[in-house]
């Protein structure tokens, strides 16, 4: 009896190491404590970074100073948005995580995109500011945080946030690879496609803003964040 007690839970935590690594499964796990990226040219291509030689390996690699200033806002968004991955700080390699800094105007937005490999965990450092994300059934996840509020855009939703107050914000993030990568629907438009299919969406895209936007319900224009 004792021994089918100690089968059952061995099946369950197999099932639940299983479930979990199927259902969240981010980057790879590591194999050694610290593996920093080597910087120097790549020869050799594999899935994420070599490591440093362990002779070479000191305290500086696993420190960034790179979101210590806020990026350049002056552009159409009055934002500006700073990911640093394992290629520009060697300590995050292997660890399956990155960090950033979004920097807004009073006016600012960061326009919806996507994180194709990672959730994100965002905290307000300072300023007043709405965040939210859109899942799979359209409907729009959103709330006003102030500082110290942390918001959460699970991974691969489109998701994004306005400056909501009368002054600059600031917001850190972690994200949950070492490179989550970035899918913007504006900049993928503005790629230079040549193809049809592209175009022709475009042209949709352009008569229903002149044509539709009127009508649209304001409320749902603010819920987007555009
Ligand atoms: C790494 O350390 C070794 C000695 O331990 C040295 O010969 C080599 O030049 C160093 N490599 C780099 C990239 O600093
Ligand atoms: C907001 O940020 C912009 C750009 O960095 C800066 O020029 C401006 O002085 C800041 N405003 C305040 C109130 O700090």
């Amino acid at each position: 009896m004792k021994n089918f007690g100690l089968s059952l839970g061995i099946a369950f935590l197999l099932c639940f190491c299983i479930c979990t690594k199927l259902c969240c499964a981010g980057d790879v796990d590591n194999l050694h404590d610290i593996c920093p990226t080597d910087t120097k040219d790549q020869k050799i291509f594999i899935n994420g970074f070599l490591c440093k030689n362990p002779a070479n390996i000191t305290a500086s690699d696993f420190k960034s100073s790179l979101l210590n200033q806020g990026g350049d806002t002056d552009n159409f968004y009055r934002s500006s948005m700073n990911i640093i991955t394992a290629a520009e700080f060697p300590g995050l390699n292997t660890l399956g995580l990155s960090a950033s800094r979004i920097d807004l105007e009073d006016d600012g937005m960061v326009a919806p995109h996507a994180h194709p490999r990672a959730s994100e965990l965002m905290f307000v450092s300072t300023g007043l500011v709405v965040a939210g994300f859109v899942d799979s059934n359209n409907q729009v996840f959103q709330k006003i945080l102030n500082e110290g509020d942390v918001f959460v855009f699970p991974r691969g939703l489109l998701h994004f946030c306005f400056n909501a107050g009368l002054e600059n914000a600031t917001i850190f993030s972690v994200l949950n690879s070492q490179n989550p990568g970035l899918v913007s629907i504006l900049g993928s438009m503005s790629a230079p496609y040549d193809s049809k299919a592209m175009k022709m969406l475009m042209q949709k895209l352009i008569s229903l803003s002149s044509l539709d936007l009127g009508r649209i319900d304001m409320n749902l224009f603010y819920e987007l964040g555009l």
